[in-house]
């Protein structure tokens, strides 16, 4: 009944969007993601999916039971597909060799095994995840290590959607990248998954490349987009010591169409689960081919990146006279950026320990990621209270931190906040979402990122 049968192993965050945005484009194709956390699959089959990315809620609601299905039985769904995405985590590595840089392949080589001992007919299996280079080498190596004559082709297909607009990306991508080995049988199974995007994807933005281009464009696409933010948030330390404002700098090298004005927002620092992770991967295969200079390079992206977050928190100290012992803060926002309730890797999770190693009193609010955060922060001593509200959160704070850039914030009635705080009232905008002189005006002391702090003390 269906033109193809489609499975996907790993049902989280890239593998459930994806393969539900091929089963909403592709009515014709029957769709099938598949977890060993039946929590997950169950999520994935009730009302409350177990993760927020906007439009994700209507594109499965009309594709789930029609041609896409969320299941546990993997092993048989192997048999029955012809194409499989490994969708699976790819964690740092936190044992052994490349211990804290390494990639943790654990998750991927098991997938390898179960596709080879449950498979019955030759299959496509496409790399949705991201590896380090010369995965795809490994992965055929244990796929074709039994003598059960069933011919297998690994595709690259590295995904490039960012959390909180995974719909939109998925819908419309800048590229969808396909590498293949460059084999009669390599270049027809490529051709195959590049018919399935040509669904909806117009085709001079499918590229096709050999699949050790497309294994390493990936972590270098992440290393560059986290390069722009460690470089315009160090030049904000330095905007801060000179009152240069980080927002003119920005525009004004942004303009120049060479360099381009995207992600160049000065922050408290870039999360999520991927950057770090992935230059850690990248720093540690060069290393691991003798290219000292290069890793170097790369690990300071993540230097700057640590520095960025220990820096505010060495800010909010000094300003605050140098004390935090049982003052109240409020952290606006807990997710790693807006528009998600992912806190993986989340700069908030690195300020609020360092808060309450100051032995400050917090308070948390975020519209979707309260949940998470207070997974994060389960046993750390002191005393951390969860709220929904902006307004009930700050209330009797001494300062609000924003830590990420939910639109809900900026729009806030900040006379009212500050009256209901104690004095001196400081905010900290760690998104430079806010407007810093009409928080002054209220009364604030305002402290935001590469700009001159603005506060009432001569
Ligand atoms: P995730 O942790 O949300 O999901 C991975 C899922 O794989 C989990 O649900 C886990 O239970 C499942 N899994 C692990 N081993 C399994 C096995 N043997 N069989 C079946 N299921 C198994 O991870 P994610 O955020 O979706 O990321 C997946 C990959 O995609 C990673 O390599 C990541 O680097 C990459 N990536 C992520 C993003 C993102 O925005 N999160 C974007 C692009 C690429
Ligand atoms: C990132 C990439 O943008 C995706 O292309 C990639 O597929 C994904 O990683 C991945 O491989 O996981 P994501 O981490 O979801 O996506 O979100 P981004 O929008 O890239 O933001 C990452 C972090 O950088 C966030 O904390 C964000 O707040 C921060 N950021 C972003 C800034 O501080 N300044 C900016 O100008 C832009």
């Amino acid at each position: 009944m269906f033109e193809k049968r489609i499975l996907c192993i790993g049902a989280g965050y890239v593998g459930g969007p994806t393969l539900a945005m091929i089963a909403y484009k592709c009515p014709q194709y029957k769709v099938t993601v598949v977890d060993i956390n039946p929590t997950r699959i169950a999520q994935w089959n009730s009302d409350n999916l177990p993760i927020y990315e906007p439009g994700l809620d209507e594109i499965v609601r009309s594709t789930r039971g029609r041609n896409l299905f969320f299941s546990t039985e993997i092993e048989k769904e192997i048999k029955e597909s012809e194409i499989i995405f490994v969708s699976v985590n790819t964690p740092t590595k936190m044992f052994g060799a490349g211990a804290g840089m390494a990639a943790d392949l654990q998750y991927w080589e098991k997938t390898a095994r179960q596709i080879r001992k449950d498979s019955k007919s030759n299959k496509i299996i496409v790399e949705k995840s991201t590896f380090p280079v010369k995965t795809a080498l490994a992965m055929e190596r244990i796929l074709t290590s039994t003598d059960n004559e069933i011919h297998f082709d690994v595709l690259s297909n590295p995904e490039f959607l960012a959390e909180g607009s995974a719909i939109k990306d998925l819908e419309h991508p800048d590229r969808v990248l396909i590498g293949s080995r460059e084999t009669p049988s390599g270049l027809r199974a490529r051709d195959e998954l590049v018919e399935i995007y040509s669904n909806w994807v117009p085709r001079e933005r499918i590229i096709t490349s050999n699949i050790w281009s497309s294994e390493l464009s990936k972590l270098v696409a992440n290393a560059f987009l986290a390069q722009r933010i460690s470089s315009i948030n160090s030049i904000a330390a330095l905007c801060e010591k000179t009152d240069a404002d980080i927002t003119d700098v920005a525009y004004a090298v942004g303009m120049d169409s060479r360099v381009g004005n995207k992600f160049l927002n000065a922050s408290v620092a870039f999360g999520g689960s991927c950057f770090k992770k992935d230059i850690l991967n990248l720093v540690y295969l060069c290393r691991s081919y003798g290219l000292d200079e290069v890793a170097d390079y790369w690990e300071g992206v993540i230097r700057i990146n640590d520095y960025q977050k220990e820096h505010f928190v060495l800010n909010m100290l000094s300003a605050m006279f140098n004390t935090l012992v049982g003052k109240k803060i409020c952290l606006f926002g807990f997710a790693f950026k807006a528009n998600t309730g992912d806190t993986r890797e989340s700069p908030g999770i690195f300020i609020a320990k360092r808060l309450m190693e100051e032995r400050a009193e917090l308070v948390i609010t975020d519209p979707k990621a309260l949940n998470n955060a207070m997974i994060d922060l389960e046993g750390i001593e002191g005393k951390i209270t969860y709220a929904e509200d902006p307004y009930e959160s700050s209330a009797g704070c001494d300062a609000i931190a924003i830590m990420t850039e939910w639109e809900i914030y900026a729009n806030l009635n900040y006379e009212k906040i500050y009256r209901s705080m104690s004095r001196p009232a400081f905010i900290f905008d760690g998104r430079n979402i806010l407007d810093h002189k009409r928080l002054f005006e209220i009364g604030f002391n305002v402290f935001p990122i590469g700009k001159t702090a603005l506060t009432h003390f001569s």
